[in-house]
């Protein structure tokens, strides 16, 4: 089938976007500034707003319609990027605000994006997409696909349309990863998970152990311990207890719940706790598709094999934007969609099928080579940038501009440096390769 699929259509082609995030608004974005190629877009919203992640939502558990809660974000999240790194590269925030800023200030940029560039009319809100399937059409040219597209309104029935294309936007930091640990049952204290964490107070004075220690488990023992908890944060990584403040303190990885409650640690220590707060991270969801029928495997934290991390090779008018992690997420969406767009309108001429399945392929077993564990195969990093700049050059657009890359490894620095204080710098693009120190 090839790409064919997303040439089949004589007229302008007719394209679904799942999710109203950060990523889904850029999809639509870039879909509408190509009248010529694309009808303007689809956009499919569960909840009755955009910004996705960047909505704060004080509710934990569910919605008043029964549906999970989507957004992980607590009350006084700032960014860990700065804003100048952060932006779309075509979108720059409020100049007035700091590097650092607020989910509010976030959220409120997304609207301010989403009317710019007239996405609203495109919105379908509180409509829930149950399922997405390739329908197989003959044609004069072979074997095409399109895409029927099953929704649900929460005040209406079902619908089904149908695309040529779909963009998979719903994101990925909404259902918990709770590792399973061995005697949990016995635990007498109260277990949670940072998807339903919103604000340090509950917390005060109570004995925390904060299982994790990624970016929400370094964040969040940051405001407990402002707040007067007492801290355990159980990892391993040493590195890390020399820069974080003495009030913390380490442990091994929680292993598992002795009989009588208490916490036992890899290294055999033992700890009671009135908390476990796991940090743990978040699983891929796609309830809406049948991965097998698209050649997919989606497991807890990996979504595979993607050419460029975007397409499945059999499949190439279906884009999973934004899976990827350890990157600058907005201007990566920008570049995926980009090139996405660029498949579709027949300007990036993509590999066979097979090819495309045997590059992924190839791409799994250098990281695998080098040491890189399953769960960490779409972790980018250092390796975000060659990416972006292969999107670019392929599909004909401009580069991120390499001032990004070094702002984005300076404040990586100065986070592992020293992470409760590196949020008060603030910085200043100035020109396409320098930054500057406010
Ligand atoms: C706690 C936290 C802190 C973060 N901090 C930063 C930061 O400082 N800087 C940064 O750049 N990034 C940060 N991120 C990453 C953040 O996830 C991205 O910036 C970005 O918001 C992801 O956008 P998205 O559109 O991919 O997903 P989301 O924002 O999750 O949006 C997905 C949308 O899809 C909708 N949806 C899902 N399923 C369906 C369905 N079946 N039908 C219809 N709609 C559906 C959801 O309701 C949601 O609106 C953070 C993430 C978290 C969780
Ligand atoms: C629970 O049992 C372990 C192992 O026997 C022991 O080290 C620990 O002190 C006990 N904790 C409590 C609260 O009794």
């Amino acid at each position: 089938m090839d790409q064919a699929g997303a040439h089949n259509y004589m007229g302008r082609l007719r394209v679904a976007v799942v999710g109203a995030g950060a990523a889904g608004l850029c999809a639509a974005r870039h879909i509408l500034s190509r009248p010529k190629a694309f009808d303007p877009p689809v956009v499919y919203e569960l909840t009755d707003h955009v910004g996705g992640t960047w909505f704060y939502e004080e509710r934990v558990g569910t919605y008043d319609n029964g549906l999970p809660v989507q957004s992980s974000m607590y009350r006084d999240l700032r960014t860990n990027l700065p804003k100048e790194v952060m932006m779309f590269p075509d979108f720059p925030f409020d100049s007035h605000l700091p590097s650092f800023i607020s989910h509010l200030d976030v959220q409120q940029y997304l609207e301010r994006y989403c009317e710019s560039h007239d996405i609203t009319p495109h919105l379908k809100f509180n409509t829930v997409v149950e399922e997405v399937k390739p329908i197989s059409m003959e044609t004069e040219e072979g074997g095409a696909v399109t895409w029927e597209v099953i929704s649900r309104g929460m005040y209406g029935g079902h619908s089904t349309q149908t695309f040529d294309s779909v963009f998979i936007c719903s994101g990925h930091y909404s259902v918990p990863h709770l590792p399973s640990i061995p005697g949990i049952e016995h635990f007498k204290g109260k277990v949670m998970h940072s998807h339903s964490y919103r604000s340090p107070e509950p917390f005060a004075h109570q004995s925390v152990v904060v299982l994790g220690a990624g970016a929400s488990g370094v964040d969040i023992s940051l405001e407990l311990i402002q707040a007067k908890a007492k801290v355990t944060l159980s990892h391993n990584k040493p590195a890390l207890q020399s820069s974080l403040p003495p009030e913390i303190q380490h442990a091994a990885p929680v292993v598992k719940v002795l009989e009588n409650g208490s916490l036992q640690f890899q290294d055999g220590s033992v700890a009671q706790a009135q908390v476990l707060l796991l940090c743990t991270g978040y699983n891929f969801h796609y309830p809406f598709l049948c991965p097998k029928q698209l050649g997919l495997e989606v497991e807890h934290h990996l979504v595979a094999p993607l050419y460029k991390y975007l397409l499945p090779p059999a499949f190439p008018s279906i884009f999973f934007v934004g899976i990827c992690k350890i990157i600058c997420p907005f201007p990566h969406f920008d570049c995926q969609v980009q090139f996405a767009l660029g498949v579709l309108e027949g300007t990036v001429q993509l590999p066979s099928s097979k090819v495309m399945a045997e590059e992924a392929e190839k791409e799994r077993q250098r990281k695998t080579q080098k040491g890189v564990q399953v769960k960490h195969l779409l972790q980018m990093d250092s390796e975000q940038w060659a990416y972006y700049l292969d999107l670019a050059t392929t599909a004909g657009f401009p580069p991120l501009q390499p001032v990004i890359q070094r702002l984005y490894e300076e404040v990586g620095k100065q986070r592992r440096a020293c992470p409760q204080a590196y949020k008060h710098m603030n910085y200043r693009l100035v020109d396409a390769t320098q930054w500057q120190l406010l």
